[in-house]
């Protein structure tokens, strides 16, 4: 069994609100508010949630560039929520991020070699001919040319920078990659290709990724556990092939619904299930939120399945 190479402990990240004259903290964006889970080493872990769910902020805190609130982020057994202890551990080193825009997250006025090389600038010290030697690797690891090294971020398609950002994120021998909606910016096909490579990178060096995403379709071929959030919190988590297979809590049974069926046959039947789900989330939503709109704590329900149950069949609740 693969070790946890994370351990993300009761989570919190509240973001303060100022407002009036004196600009005093008049409320708080509970953008993470309680989150738990764990990613195995070598494995990719899918979360999934709606715009404005707290996903990337999660990514961030992990990767350890967004301050934490409240809670712990184990990284072989140390809580990296502490800067001391990510500068003591390397942390930069082993935990890298992808994000969505490749356009605006490399720089535009930086060669591809460079871009490529900068994390192994601050972590290695190679000679100028090992570093070339290096970046060229990587390029053909995510299938670029060798003369890309020559060119800018704009000389390329979107496909072409998203496999840049994987290279780069590659180059320091990560063992962590918070990999934050990769693909949504690109056309279906490509998209394809570029989650081949982040698979295919993965198995071949055991790279954990967490992979974010709003699209329950993409991650199903991608990961093997995923979490759904929703508002902050954690709605249900678990294998995937239990969550597809039965998914318990009514927000990811709408997520399921809303994945578009491509076999013509089964549409309308597809369309009426839709409806119907529709219809019981916003009979039921009152029991499975509570009156801030947010989901209660995960119950285990099953082998490797939790679920925010609704308060009355919480056990041990009142
Ligand atoms: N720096 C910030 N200051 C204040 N509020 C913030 C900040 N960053 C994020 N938020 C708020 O926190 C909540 C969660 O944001 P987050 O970016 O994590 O969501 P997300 O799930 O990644 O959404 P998306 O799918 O749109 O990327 C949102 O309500 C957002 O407006
Ligand atoms: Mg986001």
């Amino acid at each position: 069994m693969a070790e946890e190479i994370i351990q993300v402990k009761d989570l919190k990240v509240h973001y303060p609100v100022r407002s009036g004259f004196w600009n005093r903290i008049t409320d708080y964006v509970r953008a993470v508010d309680g989150v738990s889970f764990s990613i195995k080493e070598g494995e990719t872990y899918g979360l999934i949630g709606e715009s404005g769910s707290g996903k990337s902020t999660t990514g961030k805190a992990i990767v350890g560039v967004e301050k934490v609130t409240s809670g712990q982020i184990l990284y072989k057994g140390e809580d990296i929520t502490k800067e001391s202890v990510r500068r003591k551990m390397n942390y930069n080193k082993d935990v890298q991020m992808i994000f969505q825009d490749s356009m605006s997250s490399l720089n535009p006025r930086k060669r591809i070699e460079d871009i490529i090389a900068e994390p192994i600038r601050n972590f290695e010290n190679l000679t100028t001919d090992q570093e070339r030697d290096r970046v060229q690797e990587l390029l053909s690891i995510v299938g670029m040319p060798s003369d890309a090294i020559y060119k800018f971020p704009h000389e390329f398609s979107g496909g072409q920078r998203q496999r840049i950002g994987i290279a780069r994120a590659v180059a320091t021998n990560p063992k962590l990659i918070v990999a934050d909606e990769p693909t949504s910016a690109l056309d279906l096909s490509v998209q394809a290709q570029v989650l081949n490579f982040m698979k295919h990178i993965q198995q071949q060096y055991n790279i954990a990724f967490l992979f974010i995403s709003h699209d329950l379709g993409v991650v199903k071929h991608m990961s093997e556990n995923l979490a759904i959030m929703h508002r902050g919190r954690l709605v249900e988590v678990g294998s995937q092939e239990e969550i597809y297979k039965n998914p318990e809590h009514i927000y990811t049974k709408r997520l399921l619904s809303a994945i578009p069926k491509i076999d013509v046959e089964h549409r309308a039947e597809h369309a009426a299930r839709r409806r119907e789900i529709e219809r019981e989330f916003l009979q039921d939503q009152a029991n499975w939120y509570d009156a801030d709109g947010r989901v209660y704590p995960l119950t285990e329900v099953g082998p490797n399945h939790q679920v925010a149950l609704p308060k009355e069949q919480i056990k041990g609740g009142e």
